[in-house]
């Protein structure tokens, strides 16, 4: 029995670390509670409503004296804060951890509040932040194969490590132990030091005069390079400000090193740049084949790129169709008896549609959509067709036709596509995904082990829908569902951007004879045959 089982944790912080570990604690029913804490009420009630936690406050004192384990998600600065609030409260033997970034000052906070009896104090740093940041980025599979680094003290108690090392553990990460000083040297090199790259790499070409053009014309390599700088201001101002000697020591020897490279520029100096960068080559291919080697012979990958490429081996079927052909229930099944992540994508666009609808935004224009993008707090609900539009339950507005026809508005254009397509993307995860759309076989997974394009006459999918509304309470007429699903086919297949047509190596379904039961079986028979693993 996992020494979790009877214990009550409480996460203060319910961001996306907290969210995640929350979630997963959850999903996988590791501990007796969860409650949690934070200033702001929003995601705490939706994390209740979503089944994800037992109970909240925004006062720790109220629930930390019930708790087993507290662990602290809160920016590095605000920890100390949190140790403040814990301080009379806390049983001696509630064990406290946290998940941030710099482990010197949080250590120094903690002695600072609690004095040097550190035995219950087992300091940790998850390493799986990601450029999205908030409850609604939280999944309750983000430290899947992750590392996690525990800086225990001289007297941390050992029974205390070890159930923090078995809830990272049960969490699916690889925990491993560093000191205090080692750990913020080697984050300030390997994390540290390349976001502020990112940064200040954005901030330098933005105040450039021709900002608009090399923006436009930035490749995929500019935003890969600076994904980072996307990530939460709040949380990375704390790391400078608290792990400020090691950032600054390692900033300094790339500012010398960029000089050199400056220099040489200058100078005209083709080979001292050549070498340079020769030596920066074999010294990146040496320490990949040397500590991240896959032992296949075939070139490892950085840790950062490791979860990435696990992430890049999910098995995904797509399912693409007109709307009615049955994609949604059939996907949703599928997904249930595979154990797979599930992707509506038309929920993206129905969700965009209604949220440019509230914003008194108009579905034809563009520029408009695309902040309203950047803005939309969305997240879905393990019930097919559940899903939560900045706080609120959307499922029965976003089933109605005028949604779907909103989303089919939204969808034409290009931008808006683009915009949505890394959402998309970051739903292929271990174990798999089924992706049901009009383009996933196409445009968003082109490389899917499995596609799928199923079809079924119009009179039927018009029925089906017909059927569907109403069980639902939706009042509806027949003929003009007829006549909207016409004019979203055209519409959706007449588009220049990612038009609905089956990719070229998609397995054609015809359903208009046939059940979901039916087409379900013929769908998990083709996954069993390429997939015999699955
Ligand atoms: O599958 P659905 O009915 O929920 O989709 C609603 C609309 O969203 C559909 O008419 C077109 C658009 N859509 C799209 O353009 N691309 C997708 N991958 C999914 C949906």
């Amino acid at each position: 029995m996992s020494l979790l089982q009877s214990k009550s944790v409480l996460i203060v912080g319910l961001g996306l670390i907290g969210g995640s570990v929350a979630r997963g604690l959850r999903r996988r029913d590791l501990c007796r509670t969860i409650y949690a804490c934070g200033r702001d009420e929003r995601p705490l009630q939706e994390a209740q409503n979503d089944g994800v936690i037992d109970g909240w406050a925004t006062d720790i004192r109220k629930l930390a004296p019930q708790a087993d384990i507290i662990l602290i998600c809160v920016p590095t600065l605000t920890v100390r804060n949190v140790f403040e609030q814990l301080k009379d409260v806390v049983s001696a033997s509630t064990i406290l951890t946290d998940a941030a970034s710099v482990k010197g000052s949080v250590v120094d906070d903690f002695r600072a509040v609690f004095g040097d009896d550190c035995g219950q104090f087992v300091p940790a740093h998850p390493i799986a932040g990601s450029e999205q940041s908030g409850y609604q980025a939280s999944t309750a599979d983000l430290f899947n194969a992750r590392k996690v680094i525990l800086t225990p003290l001289v007297n941390t108690d050992p029974q205390a490590l070890q159930v923090v090392t078995q809830l990272w553990q049960d969490l699916g990460a690889v925990v491993s132990q560093m000191g205090v000083e080692t750990h913020d040297a080697v984050l300030a090199a390997t994390s540290h030091l390349p976001h502020l790259l990112a940064y200040s790499l954005v901030n330098t070409l933005a105040h450039q005069q021709q900002t608009d053009d090399i923006f436009r014309y930035a490749a995929g390599g500019f935003a890969g390079f600076t994904r980072i700088a996307s990530s939460d201001p709040v949380m990375w101002r704390d790391i400078f400000l608290a792990n400020g000697p090691a950032t600054v020591a390692i900033l300094d020897a790339y500012l010398q090193e960029l000089g050199h490279m400056r220099e040489a520029i200058v100078s005209g100096n083709g080979e001292l740049l050549r070498g340079s960068f020769q030596a920066a080559k074999e010294a990146r291919h040496n320490f990949v084949s040397s500590h991240f080697s896959t032992g296949n012979g075939t070139e490892g990958h950085t840790p950062d790129v490791q979860v990435e490429s696990l992430q890049q081996t999910a098995p995904v079927l797509t399912i693409d169709g007109p709307g009615g052909s049955g994609k949604g229930t059939i996907s949703a099944r599928v997904a249930q008896v595979l154990g797979w992540h599930y992707l509506d994508s038309g929920a993206l666009y129905r969700l965009l549609g209604l949220a440019a609808r509230r914003a008194g935004a108009s579905t034809a224009d563009a520029v408009a959509l695309l902040p309203i993008i950047d803005r939309m707090r969305i997240s879905f609900g393990p019930e097919q067709g559940s899903a939560w539009l900045d706080g609120e339950d959307v499922s029965s507005e976003l089933r109605t036709e005028i949604s779907g026809r909103a989303a089919s508005e939204v969808a034409v254009h290009p931008a808006v596509r683009a915009a949505l397509l890394a959402r998309q993307h970051g739903f292929k995860q271990m174990p798999g995904l089924v992706a049901d759309g009009r383009d996933m076989g196409t445009v968003v997974f082109p490389d899917a082990q499995i596609k799928i394009y199923l079809t079924a006459s119009i009179e039927e999918r018009a029925n089906r829908r017909y059927k569907q509304l109403i069980a639902k309470g939706i009042d509806v007429n027949l003929t003009d569902l007829f006549a909207d699903i016409k004019t979203r086919d055209e519409r959706d297949s007449s588009r220049v951007a990612s038009p609905l047509r089956p990719a070229d190596d998609a397995v054609w379904i015809e359903t208009t004879e046939i059940g979901i039961e039916q087409v379900v079986a013929l769908v998990l028979d083709l996954v069993r045959q390429r997939l015999p693993s699955a």
